[in-house]
């Protein structure tokens, strides 16, 4: 619960200071409790709406599936996108860097979404079997938005 409002202060703060060159640290991602409406009979149902549940507008959602056991994703940073993570099935972990630190998530609650800032290195690993990804992403797909090399994202970092 503390780490929920921990991460809602840290977004409130990013987005009165929304400046995507700012230097980002890991600190400034994490994990967000979604809205969740449960019946015992019926089930669960999850809602993200924009502005209200998360802290950008959401341009573009995407998700992996069917990715092999042992096998990673991800190995990139972004310059200005923001995203949220969602395990909407099965589990897998996240590890995110910013070239100081890096800490690992384990996401496996179809209700928890990890908040990733822009210039945050991160890979996906332990996909577990029939795991789905859904990744809810503030700008359209653009390559060069995309830092692909650890060496080209420390440099990166020292510039910021
Ligand atoms: P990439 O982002 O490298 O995947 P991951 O980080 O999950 O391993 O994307 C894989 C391929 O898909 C790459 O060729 C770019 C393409 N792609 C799109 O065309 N549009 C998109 O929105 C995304 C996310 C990827």
């Amino acid at each position: 619960m503390l780490q929920v409002t921990i991460m809602k202060t840290i977004i409130y703060m990013n987005k009165k200071n929304k400046n995507p060159k700012r230097r980002f640290s890991i600190y400034d991602c994490g994990v967000l409790e979604l809205d969740r409406h449960h019946s015992s009979r019926k089930g669960n149902l999850t809602v993200i709406e924009n502005g209200i549940d998360i802290p950008f507008n959401v341009k573009r959602s995407y998700f992996l599936y069917d990715v092999p056991g042992g096998e990673s994703r991800g190995g990139h940073a972004h310059k200005e996108l923001y995203q949220l993570i969602i395990a909407v099935s099965g589990s897998f972990s996240v590890t995110l860097d910013d070239s100081q630190t890096k800490r690992t998530f384990i996401l496996n609650h179809p209700y928890q979404a990890l908040y990733v800032s822009p210039g945050i290195w991160r890979t996906l690993d332990d996909f577990s079997s029939g795991a789905v990804c859904l990744v809810l992403a503030s700008e359209l797909y653009d390559e060069n938005d995309y830092i692909r090399t650890y060496q080209e994202f420390t440099k990166y970092r020292k510039a910021l």
